[in-house]
């Protein structure tokens, strides 16, 4: 499928997987919106970049509202990473013309954002201070 008819992505056919990944793309968008425009206000101006370190980051995710913010986080992680790794998806469908390169590059990108979301997900639920 071919995407170089003058940008934006024409809804597919069907309710097949590229219909519910345009959907997904659509919903994803506006739930990033909310969702990392609020961790940015948050970091920016209710923690205060200079201030964070182990122990603000410990405080969040281990005081009293703990539980709700490791979600938050959880949510964040999984929706921009399946976001932007569908994105890379249709960037390398769209420019990369070569079959062998094509299924390369999509399998590093699948492999390297299923370790990421792993590892992420990984520390939201086991991070432990040590009660430093
Ligand atoms: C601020 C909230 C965001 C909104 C409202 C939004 C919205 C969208 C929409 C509607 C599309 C589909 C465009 C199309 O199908 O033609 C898209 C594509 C994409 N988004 Fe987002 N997005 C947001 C945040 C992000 C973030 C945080 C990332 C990175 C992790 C990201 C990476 C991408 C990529 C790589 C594409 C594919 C671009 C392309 O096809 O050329 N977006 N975005
Ligand atoms: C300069 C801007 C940013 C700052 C200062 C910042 C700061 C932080 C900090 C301190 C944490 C640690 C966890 C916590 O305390 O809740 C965190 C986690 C996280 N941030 Fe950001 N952030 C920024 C931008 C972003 C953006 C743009 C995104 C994606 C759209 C993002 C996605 C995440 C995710 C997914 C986590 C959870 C990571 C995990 O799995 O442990 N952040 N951020």
């Amino acid at each position: 499928m071919s995407r170089r008819d003058g940008g934006g992505h024409r809804r597919p056919q069907g309710s097949g997987f590229e219909a519910s990944a345009w959907f997904f793309m659509r919903v994803s968008g506006v739930v990033l919106l909310g969702l990392a425009v609020f961790h940015l206000f948050w970091m920016h101006f209710v923690i205060g970049v200079e201030n964070i370190d182990f122990n603000a980051v410990a405080g969040r995710w281990e005081g009293r509202w703990g539980p709700l913010w490791r979600l938050y986080d959880l949510a964040l992680l999984v929706f921009a990473m399946a976001h932007g790794f569908n994105g890379l998806r249709y960037v390398l469908e769209d420019y990369v013309q070569r079959p062998g390169r094509r299924l390369a590059l999509k399998s590093i990108a699948y492999t390297l954002g299923f370790l990421l979301i792993s590892a992420g997900a990984y520390i939201i639920f086991t991070f432990d201070s040590g009660g430093v």
